[in-house]
């Protein structure tokens, strides 16, 4: 099964709106060839319409770091995932670890925010991963297993279209620690083989798994290269747009 590989930049809390348009232009500029593989920037809520704009006609998605769960309301501070439309967003990040860390969000909110993406037709980019301790204590794929199902809990298969996991093992997150070939070759064929079993042999072979944690120009291809890995979900590199392009043409 041949899935178009996606390669999303996260630019979490970094870079005002103009320093976020200059970034973005200039990769634009820079993609203007790339065809096979699918390129999106998720910067802050602020940057995303000003950003989303100066993206009109060219080949890179944008997408949201995170949404509220509910449609409208009195909630201060939130976003809801039809302001995210409406501003030009086609994915949404739900699930970083860094939200369910400093922001406390647990696999029940990310499963309702994943159900308020798929309402308004956001592609939900769902992140994963186990902490450092976790992996020591072997809990890794205990710990996996339950961010996905119970992640994905209730939805049917035409809810999960276009579903894409990004698995993020805390660890290698800004800190220059990546997951070796080995230890993701085995959770991306583990992710594979859940999906399977919680839905369905087509659905795990079209969904696109993710890495990310630490993913730069010089470690893209031998990551890329692995089976089961359909792109990356990049941090740090992705805020320079001449890094951020090495990884994007991984494959040149
Ligand atoms: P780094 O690439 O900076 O490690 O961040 C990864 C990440 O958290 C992407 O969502």
């Amino acid at each position: 099964m041949k899935r178009t590989p996606l390669i999303a930049g996260n630019w979490k809390m970094y870079k005002t709106g103009t320093e976020a348009v200059e970034t973005a232009t200039t990769l634009a500029r820079l993609c203007s060839d790339i065809k096979d593989t699918e390129v999106m920037i998720a910067p802050t809520f602020l940057s995303l319409p000003l950003v989303a704009a100066s993206l009109e006609d060219t080949n890179i998605k944008i997408g949201a770091q995170n949404l509220y769960f509910e449609k409208q309301g009195a909630f201060t501070g939130e976003v809801s995932a039809d302001m995210i439309k409406a501003a030009g967003a086609q994915y949404v990040i739900i699930g970083h670890s860094e939200r369910r860390l400093y922001f406390r969000e647990t696999d029940t909110s990310v499963c309702r925010k994943i159900k308020a993406a798929v309402e308004v037709g956001l592609k939900p980019i769902l992140c994963i991963g186990e902490s450092e301790t976790q992996r020591n204590e072997e809990k890794t794929f205990s710990v996996l297993d339950k961010q996905v199902s119970d992640g994905l809990k209730g939805f049917g298969l035409d809810d999960l279209a276009h579903l894409v996991l990004a698995y993020e093992p805390v660890w290698a997150i800004g800190t220059g620690k990546t997951a070796g070939v080995d230890q993701v070759m085995q959770v991306h064929q583990h992710l594979r083989s859940l999906l399977e079993k919680l839905f369905s042999k087509d659905f795990s072979d079209q969904t696109r798994i993710l890495y990310g944690g630490s993913v730069n120009p010089e470690n893209a291809k031998n990551l890329m290269d692995i089976e089961d890995v359909d792109g990356a979900l990049v941090g740090g590199a992705s805020l320079d747009a001449d890094k951020f392009i090495n990884i994007i043409k991984y494959n040149k």
